[in-house]
């Protein structure tokens, strides 16, 4: 365990049963890197690099780190950049999900193992900023988040572009025969130009504010785009900051607590944000031993309203959120929901931000809590026979005309099953039915996708059916919309009552009542459930972290972290004590 008390180099010493030497061999290897005496005896900032060549989102991160260096040394510190996992969204299979454990885990255990004093973590892509929340929250040290920063948007035409809320509405259009194959083929060179995450308020966009708003990076500055020079000086800044919290550490557990907690909730709501930052607020929170209830989800949806205009809810983009006020603006509107004594990196209170001047707000894309876009949360969670430990609806990017409607299920078991029948001319199926898909959780072979935005078959969307209610164990990806019911928990794959849906039943969701009943009898439910055998692969049949995640992972509700990576021995004392 490493010693407190040490500091830079000195800390957390390879052991050889002879501590001098330890130091001795130490200092001789890393003075062969060209640091003189004076530089190695300075406290460490480490830099977690996420850059990689499969994360288009992280082309950038060269010249962060260099900023966040210059930060450092400015603050006292001596920068050191160490590489860990990237996940780049588009460039993983099965999904990108299944490898932000394995992140996070990297990221704690080399936070812990390497003599660091503190660290900025340098991530953006929608998985990397939770997995480094994650492995901090784990590690404990001193740390700083620092996000990639949003795309521009592009033009097509006279079309504004930005991904990936665009790519799925010219993808629905050319599905629909409404555009060519030389208009889509255009189109795909135009969605994504420049470094950055995706362009509108998609997952990486939401952590990126749910970051802020926890408190684990720098006020004002989730919404910089990537390119724009206000991203390097927010890295320069993280960079001192993180060098300025050794002489005063201010630990991941005093920044994320039950409150701060609350209020990133709070934020995700107010968004409109993506689905999947439950899963990863959940899974942040309870490296803490911090309980995210979908229960206590739905009460403060009740009551925080819908105020940014952003695709996919609305029509704007993330540089405009930014030039709108940000973080900042919304927080203030937010602020008698808020819990104001709870801090950032920098040991500032929440209320002591919004105290200061908040400059420019525009209103357009920011709205007044007076004027809300909707007076209620953007995300709800459904219970029901259907999805006892709960599912999520987006409501705010759902058709409200189908918010209360009991449908015939239309169910397809696995991806492979939705792939082959989906466009089939002889699928039967119509405009009222419902769509279900089995098998896309997070223990099936699939990993729990970002599949839960089923296509409208092409039978329908050439008709122009545009939406219809579509229900599954999977996820879905934050710049999608639809009335899509998520995170059926518990799954298919470990014998929910989703795997016991047939083609022909009936289902009722009603948003009001927040509920999602399968119209079958108990009787007929236990008839099925024996005659239920899972279509996973046995473990014993697995391999390497493939076999660890499919036996550890826990369900959508607690997070899709691994079991083992919770907090030992944490009572609720020492959970409220870290909360407060
Ligand atoms: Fe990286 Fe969208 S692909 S944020």
């Amino acid at each position: 365990m490493t010693d407190r008390n040490e500091q830079g180099l000195a800390r957390g010493l390879t052991n050889y049963g002879d501590r001098d030497f330890s130091v001795y061999l130490r200092n001789s290897f890393a003075a062969s890197m060209g640091y003189s005496r004076d530089v190695l005896k300075k406290p460490i900032v480490g830099i977690a690099n996420s850059f990689s060549g499969f994360n288009n989102c992280h082309r950038h991160f060269p010249e962060l780190v260099e900023a966040v260096k210059r930060g450092v040394l400015l603050g006292g510190g001596l920068p050191i950049e160490f590489p860990t996992i990237s996940l780049g969204e588009v460039f993983l299979n099965p999904t990108s999900l299944k490898f932000r454990n394995l992140m996070s885990m990297d990221t704690e255990e080399m936070i812990r193992a390497q003599p660091m004093d503190a660290v900025v973590l340098i991530g953006g892509c929608d998985k990397t900023v939770p997995a480094q929340l994650m492995g901090a929250a784990s590690a404990d040290l001193p740390a700083v988040q620092l996000v990639a920063g949003p795309m521009m948007t592009s033009r097509y035409g006279e079309e504004r572009l930005g991904a990936c809320t665009d790519c799925r509405r010219f993808w629905g259009k050319y599905r629909a025969g409404e555009i060519t194959t030389d208009q889509i083929n255009d189109i795909e060179g135009r969605l994504a130009t420049t470094a950055g995450t995706c362009a509108v308020m998609g997952t990486a966009s939401t952590m990126a504010c749910i970051a802020e708003t926890l408190g684990m990076s720098l006020p004002g500055t989730a919404a910089i785009p990537a390119v724009h020079a206000d991203r390097l000086r927010a890295a320069e800044a993280s960079g001192m900051a993180a060098a300025r919290m050794i002489a005063n550490p201010i630990r991941p557990s005093q920044v994320i607590t039950e409150r701060s907690v609350e209020n990133a909730l709070r934020m995700l709501l107010a968004l409109g944000g993506s689905t999947n930052a439950i899963i990863h607020l959940t899974a942040v929170a309870g490296r803490l031993g911090i309980k995210v209830a979908l229960e206590r989800l739905n009460e403060l949806s009740d009551t925080t309203p819908v105020l940014v205009n952003l695709k996919p809810v609305g029509s704007h983009y993330m540089e405009d959120f930014f030039h709108a006020g940000g973080v900042g603006a919304v927080l203030r509107e937010l602020k008698p929901l808020l819990h104001l004594d709870t801090i950032d990196v920098t040991g500032e209170t929440l209320g002591d931000r919004l105290e200061k001047d908040p400059g420019y707000v525009d209103h357009r894309v920011i709205a007044k809590a007076s004027a809300p876009l909707e007076p209620q949360g953007g995300l709800v969670a459904l219970f029901g026979n259907l999805a006892p430990r709960g599912a999520i609806l987006k409501r705010s990017a759902a058709d409200k005309n189908l918010f209360e409607k009991e449908g015939r299920a239309v169910v397809f078991s696995s991806l492979e099953d939705l792939a082959t029948r989906v466009d089939d001319p002889d699928l039967d199926i119509a405009e009222d039915d419902f769509m279900v898909l089995q098998n896309a959780g997070p223990k099936s072979a699939s990993g729990m996708p970002e599949a839960g935005y089923l296509p409208i078959p092409k039978k329908l969307s050439t008709q122009g059916v545009k939406d219809m209610v579509r229900i599954s164990d999977a996820r879905m990806s934050g710049t999608a919309f639809g009335t899509i019911v998520l995170h059926v928990t518990p799954e298919a794959s470990v014998g929910g009552v989703l795997a016991l849906v047939r083609t022909g039943d009936r289902i009722r969701l009603s948003v009001a009542k927040k509920s999602i009943e399968l119209l079958v009898d108990e009787t007929e439910l236990e008839r099925r459930r024996a005659e239920w055998a899972p279509s996973v692969q046995p473990l014993e049949e697995r391999r390497g972290y493939d076999r660890l995640y499919a036996a550890e992972v826990t369900q959508a509700d607690e997070g899709c972290d691994f079991a083992f990576l919770q907090p030992v021995g944490k009572t609720d004392d020492d959970i409220e004590e870290s909360s407060r």
